[in-house]
């Protein structure tokens, strides 16, 4: 059945365009389509944009950060994995998967349709991968879930992780990952990283690797990583996730190892909102922001998306899944508020983190592709981002996955009706 959205605004057009979505397909997106549809939806100008992407989200811990023994006292990174060490044990597939689905319904309320999720794998029951496959089955046609084997407590600094990591590919995740800063040597780091890499030409899965999440600038996992991906020619399928400690980095080796990231094509994953909390303890004043170069990479072409990484767990005690939030927060510490910036600051929570999710066939505006859309409550990309504007409406397939109305506001005082 034939379906037909009016009066949508779109990035970059001028005037008001119709989408015409036949059998769950954008068919045609256009100024004046004249053509009669089943069905007709005004949209009032409202801004039409690509579905949000979540590309760097941990389902199994979310909502633990209240638990008994789950305190992270000094607010850093190493606390809240030994935090999460001390209280793992004991989780029930049945337990992981409730709170997941819990965030999934936050996450998607505001308007994400694409999610890439770790799964600890340094649990030799696999419940987190077992039950983010399960939730990755059932959800399947209202929401895309891709799936990182994460070996949280290393690789190596873990008995057997590399062997687990490998297990929950074969399982069925679909991207190799790692945390080579945390391993108890530099040389063992390197392993992980050159093992992460094996891996994913072994199994033919993408890579995305927890990489330098510290402000130790000679943390420099991502110089091998970059130089290992771009060898084997599988950079575009790569991610650094965090790379905190290329914040701290000096200018010269900055310089020299953008030029090698630019020839990789490495995707970069940004978590603004978890990393200016985690980073920086070890500081005085003056104190580190304590994220990655975003503003050089997206200057350079390199590509850079953010993400939540945490709700409620025993690194970061909030997180709502609101997507608008983590770019308010990332636009604001990277300091990417020139007006071009603004302008296309919605690509770096929607095609950007597509990219990095390696789906561009199937993400996007465009006639042939499923016609996955959200419509937000403004006019122009600038209006949504200054007024960190909701969701009025996801679109999956073609079909409502939910409609919002505005809340209505009473009032007798003219100065405050529009
Ligand atoms: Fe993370």
């Amino acid at each position: 059945m034939q379906k037909l959205y009016t009066n949508a605004t779109l990035v970059d057009k001028d005037e008001p365009q119709e989408i015409l979505i036949d059998n769950g397909k954008f068919t045609a997106i256009g100024p004046h389509l004249a053509v009669e549809a089943a069905e007709t939806v005004d949209l009032n100008g409202r801004l039409v944009v690509p579905p949000y992407v979540d590309p760097h989200i941990h389902l199994d811990y979310v909502y633990t950060a209240m638990r008994q023994g789950a305190l992270n006292g000094t607010g850093t990174l190493f606390e809240g994995i030994q935090r999460w060490s001390e209280t793992k044990a004991g989780a029930t597939v049945e337990e992981v998967k409730e709170r997941a689905r819990r965030a999934v319904r936050e996450e998607m309320l505001q308007g994400v349709q694409y999610i890439r999720t770790h799964a600890d794998v340094t649990d030799p029951s696999m419940t987190s991968l077992k039950a983010l496959l399960e939730l990755k089955e059932e959800l399947k046609d209202i929401l895309t879930i891709q799936i990182v084997s994460f070996p949280q407590e290393g690789m190596y600094a873990y008995p057997n992780g590399a062997e687990l990591v490998e297990e929950g590919l074969k399982m069925g995740a679909d991207c190799v990952g790692g945390i080579p800063h945390y391993e108890l040597a530099r040389e063992f780091g390197e392993k992980s990283v050159h093992k992460a890499v094996e891996l994913a030409v072994k199994y033919d899965k993408l890579i995305d690797l927890h990489c330098d999440e510290t402000d130790d600038d000679q943390s420099r996992f991502l110089e091998l990583l970059t130089a290992l991906t771009y060898m084997e020619g599988i950079g575009d399928r790569t991610t650094a996730s965090h790379t905190c400690s290329f914040g701290s980095a000096n200018g010269a080796y900055a310089f020299r190892l953008m030029k090698t990231l630019i020839k990789a094509k490495l995707n970069f994953i940004s978590c603004p909102t978890e990393n200016i909390y985690l980073e920086g303890r070890q500081d005085t004043y003056p104190k580190r922001r304590g994220l990655t170069r975003v503003k050089e990479l997206n200057d350079a072409g390199i590509n850079v998306c953010f993400a939540q990484d945490s709700i409620a767990d025993p690194w970061y005690p909030l997180g709502n899944g609101n997507l608008m939030n983590v770019l308010d927060n990332g636009i604001h510490i990277c300091q990417m508020m020139s007006f071009p910036e603004i302008d296309h600051a919605l690509d770096l929570i929607t095609t950007h983190g597509a990219v990095t999710m390696h789906i561009q066939d199937e993400y996007g505006l465009d006639a042939g592709k499923p016609a996955n859309f959200i419509v937000l409550d403004a006019d122009s990309p600038y209006e949504a981002v200054r007024c960190r504007t909701g969701v009025l409406r996801s679109v999956r397939y073609g079909k409502e996955l939910f409609v919002r109305e505005p809340a209505p506001v009473k009032t007798d005082l003219a100065i405050l009706q529009a």
